[in-house]
């Protein structure tokens, strides 16, 4: 079963979302065989694009590192599992780099998503400057550091996202991102649970043959997710 996560990011509307779900809904009909399917809305939406038939789940983009208390803004993992949420998106370089989270935040969010039953899907990947540097390898073993208290039995879905892909309408190559996956399957190799995910400008046109290439359990798309139509493309690829 290969894993398709929609990020929509700060994108979308509940009634944007309703006519999605509506859209994917008729598009896919029973579902799509060897595609499990996550939509990630913001979390206005999650329950105006939930799946009554369960043909999709739900994942939350962040999580609060707290459990409960005086944190004006914030909602928790066991908020976002009670409205529906399956999975949680922690960690992703838009988090990283605009909101300063770093890996002892997130070591404390992906506790929490353990305490509320998410299972979270870690975000991992260098920027161009640490790639031009040389420290692809550096900056994996850096990130997956984090994980480093997390019970290694646990379901995991790591995605790798190199920041230079992400948004940029240019994908790593099936080989970089195959070589990215052996290398954290290596350091996570203890955890008989886990998936490892691309992410970064994947489209219809370059799903199938990325997918294939690099040899991913699936992809976390953020643009190309926002319409119906190609989201579906990308997992029926
Ligand atoms: P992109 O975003 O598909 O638009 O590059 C991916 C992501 O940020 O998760």
């Amino acid at each position: 079963m290969k894993l398709f996560v929609a990020n929509w990011k700060m994108h979308k509307t509940r009634g944007q979302a309703r006519a999605f779900a509506d859209e994917l809904s008729a598009r896919i009909g029973g579902g799509i065989a060897g595609a499990e399917l996550v939509l990630a809305p913001p979390f206005t939406a999650l329950d105006a694009c939930a799946d009554e038939r369960q043909r999709w789940a739900l994942a939350c983009q962040n999580v609060a590192a707290e459990a409960e208390g005086a944190f004006t803004g914030e909602v928790s993992a066991a908020m976002a599992a009670d409205a529906g949420c399956r999975y949680a998106i922690v960690g992703h370089s838009e988090r990283r780099r605009l909101f300063a989270e770093d890996g002892p935040l997130l070591a404390r969010k992906i506790a929490r998503c353990r305490e509320a039953g998410l299972t979270p899907i870690y975000c991992v990947g260098e920027s161009g400057q640490e790639r031009d540097a040389g420290l692809t390898a550096t900056t994996l073993v850096r990130q997956v550091e984090t994980l480093a208290k997390d019970p290694f039995d646990g379901p995991l879905v790591v995605a790798y996202e190199p920041v230079w892909a992400i948004g940029a309408g240019r994908a790593a190559t099936g080989e970089d991102a195959a070589a990215a996956r052996v290398h954290i399957a290596e350091l996570l190799s203890s955890r008989p649970r886990l998936r490892i995910l691309y992410g970064g400008s994947v489209s219809p046109e370059n799903a199938a043959a990325l997918l294939s290439q690099s040899g991913m359990d699936g992809f976390l798309v953020g643009g190309a997710s926002l319409s119906a139509l190609s989201f579906e493309a990308i997992a029926r690829a």
